[in-house]
């Protein structure tokens, strides 16, 4: 039976026959920022589908497609649609696209999801730059035998995000007179929303946001070497003694208008790479 390694490979091959440019840059786009690749040029896509071993996108409001051009003069790779674990995915199959960006040569990482807020003072809406996150999904991409070709058996986590990308990140929202947050994410399971009694644990230890994604995917990227910046659009604000039902297309709708703001961030975070 054909490996973890040797699959990665095989899909990375498949891509890079597809691609006449080598990009560095790497853009995971989640729920509602999938428009963020609109405004690359020269564009070509490849549906997930179609490359060997890729696992397949459930989630409507994600495309599932791997979309390569250039974008701020610069060539990248972005995926619009993720993995997560709460469709049943396992912690190996939501890294999977991480190992393949990898393998094509990709070096820094720039990931977006949707959140929600649990700072007080965040607003639906908000864009927050990652200084930190929480993994209590219980899982981790690492476990099970290392491949030592990838990375090291017990990577060091003390700067997850890279701290010289948070600053290039803050220093462009400045310039580009975008109003950016920055926290610490915490990843849970999902896909049911928290309860009052949980949203009141994560603000106490210590999050900012919450959502159902990145956790697997910058553990995967850090064992791997790259060079990480993370951001969530605020789709909700969740407040443990003025609880309210989140919507879910509410959630979608902010994170589809958010999405255009954090384009524009993006956009001039990769001119200045
Ligand atoms: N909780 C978890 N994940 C989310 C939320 C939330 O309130 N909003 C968007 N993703």
């Amino acid at each position: 039976m054909i490996g973890f390694k040797e699959k990665v490979e095989e899909a990375a091959g498949f891509i890079a026959s597809y691609l006449d440019i080598k990009p560095e840059i790497g853009l995971i786009l989640g729920t509602g920022l999938g428009g963020v690749a609109a405004g690359m040029e020269n564009q070509e896509s490849l549906a997930y589908e179609a490359v060997p071993h890729f696992p397949r996108s459930t989630v409507e409001s994600h495309l599932g497609r791997i979309v390569f051009g250039t974008w701020a003069q610069k060539p990248v790779i972005a995926l619009q649609g993720r993995f997560h674990l709460y469709e049943g995915y396992s912690p190996e199959e939501v890294s999977f696209p991480i190992r393949v960006l990898r393998a094509l040569g990709v070096k820094i990482l720039l990931l977006s999801s949707a959140a929600g807020g649990l700072n007080p003072n965040f607003r639906a809406g908000d864009l927050m730059v990652l200084t930190d996150h929480i993994n209590l999904t219980g899982r981790s991409p690492l476990a099970g035998p290392n491949i030592d070709d990838w990375g090291v058996r017990f990577p060091d986590m003390t700067e997850p995000y890279s701290g010289r990308l948070v600053e290039l990140a803050e220093e462009t929202a400045l310039a580009e007179r975008i109003r950016l947050r920055r926290g610490v994410y915490v990843g849970v399971l999902g896909p049911n929303l928290e309860t009052a009694a949980e949203t009141r644990f994560l603000r106490m230890i210590g999050a900012d946001a919450v959502g159902m994604s990145m956790v697997m995917e910058v553990i995967t990227a850090v064992h791997a070497g790259f060079e990480v910046l993370g951001f969530s659009v605020i789709t909700n604000v969740n407040l443990p003694d003025c609880y309210m039902p989140a919507n879910i297309e509410e959630i979608i709708a902010t994170a589809n208008r958010a999405g255009e703001r954090l384009s524009l961030l993006l956009e001039g975070i990769v001119s200045r790479l």
